[in-house]
């Protein structure tokens, strides 16, 4: 099969178009055929700093397509099957920029008939980091799904990012208020687009008070891509056992917090690593996402605020170089091109 492989770290230009045996389903797991891969910042942070095996590593988390083959123990009914596929390349070799690859069966989620092969790849990893951020804290329910947050406000620091989109379409689905903050018009209205009802440029407006505009008593969840940057705004909105959910590190940034100010509403500020969430979290995470593509309330374009960057399997390295120079919206990678 054709793809994309490293054997050392580096930059885009590491990444190398090779042929490779396709890999055989073992037990429990399941083979599948890609048609897209996703291409998160994890990949090329992944493909700068972490070891490739000896055999080399094919990158990307995120794909979709279509069940080849089976390996033991899984029903044979499944085969033909049009799946989503997550986290692929954590601690394995075989990821989604490539013609197949192996996952346990868990995480190839059947994607169901409508839902395009673009949608499936873009899911995993945003969505399931947007839907852990969304659920951890005290005043929310864990599970989401239509009126589970009806009543709750949520801030999206970042609304135009690839994580921001994701919360921002879930918590819409789940009925919160949303409010978004951008930098630029053009983000402003891929925010609204994603279905914020608030949008706050926050290198024009004072997001504090047009936060407390919108939710006088402060925000229940705050969705935060920069807390070395917000930690002062997320601490002055965040409402009565509302929680913030750090889940980007700024490149290795510190983080200062009013300890006292965030007594009094016993705010939990809460750590989100997608990969070593609780077990519960995860299975949870990718029902509630899978029931939301089920019932079309989440999009990828630009009529959801998500323009789509699509490159051909051999110019993944430029797909890499796209998404570390900040990429606006989501890039894909057609493996069958
Ligand atoms: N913990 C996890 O499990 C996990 C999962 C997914 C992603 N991540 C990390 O999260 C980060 C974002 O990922 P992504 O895929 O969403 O990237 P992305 O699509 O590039 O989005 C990042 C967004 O953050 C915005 N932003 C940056 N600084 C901001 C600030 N101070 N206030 C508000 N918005 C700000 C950016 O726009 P402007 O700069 O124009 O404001 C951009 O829209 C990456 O570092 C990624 O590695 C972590």
């Amino acid at each position: 099969m054709r793809a994309i492989t490293y054997t050392r770290n580096g930059g885009p230009e590491v990444l190398e178009l090779t042929d490779r045996p396709t890999p055989e389903p073992g037990p429990g797991e399941v083979l599948v055929r890609l048609a897209v891969a996703g291409v998160n910042p994890t990949d090329w942070k992944s493909r700068t700093n972490s070891p490739p095996g000896p055999e080399g590593q094919v990158p990307g988390q995120d794909g979709a397509g279509t069940v080849e083959a089976v390996g033991r123990g899984v029903d044979p009914a499944v085969t033909g099957q049009r799946v989503w596929v997550w986290e692929a390349a954590w601690q394995r070799p075989w990821g989604t920029a490539a013609e197949y690859t192996v996952v346990p069966l868990r995480q190839a989620v059947l994607l169901g008939a409508e839902a395009p092969f673009e949608l499936g790849a873009a899911l995993g990893i945003p969505f399931l980091t947007a839907h852990r951020c969304l659920t951890l804290g005290e005043s929310v329910p864990d599970r989401m799904g239509p009126g589970s947050l009806t009543g709750r406000t949520v801030l999206v620091q970042g609304g135009a990012g690839a994580v921001g989109n994701a919360a921002i379409q879930l918590a819409r689905w789940a009925d919160a208020t949303v409010v978004a903050t951008v930098s630029s018009p053009h983000k402003a209205q891929l925010a609204a687009a994603a279905g914020a009802s608030h949008v706050v440029d926050y290198r024009q407006q004072d997001v504090v008070a047009e936060v407390r505009k919108v939710a006088p008593r402060g925000v229940d969840v705050v969705v935060e891509v920069s807390a070395a940057r917000n930690a002062a705004v997320d601490a002055q909105v965040v409402g009565m056992h509302g929680a913030v959910a750090v889940y980007a590190d700024d490149g290795g940034a510190e983080v200062t917090i009013p300890v006292r100010a965030q007594m009094g509403p016993n705010a939990r500020w809460n750590f989100v690593l997608v990969y070593t969430e609780p077990e519960r979290a995860k299975v949870i995470g990718v029902e509630d996402v899978n029931a939301a593509v089920l019932d079309g309330a989440v999009r990828v374009g630009d009529a959801a605020g998500l323009p789509l960057h699509v490159y051909p399997l051999a110019r993944t390295a430029e797909a890499h170089r796209a998404v570390q120079d900040g990429a606006v919206g989501k890039v894909l990678v057609d493996v069958t091109a």
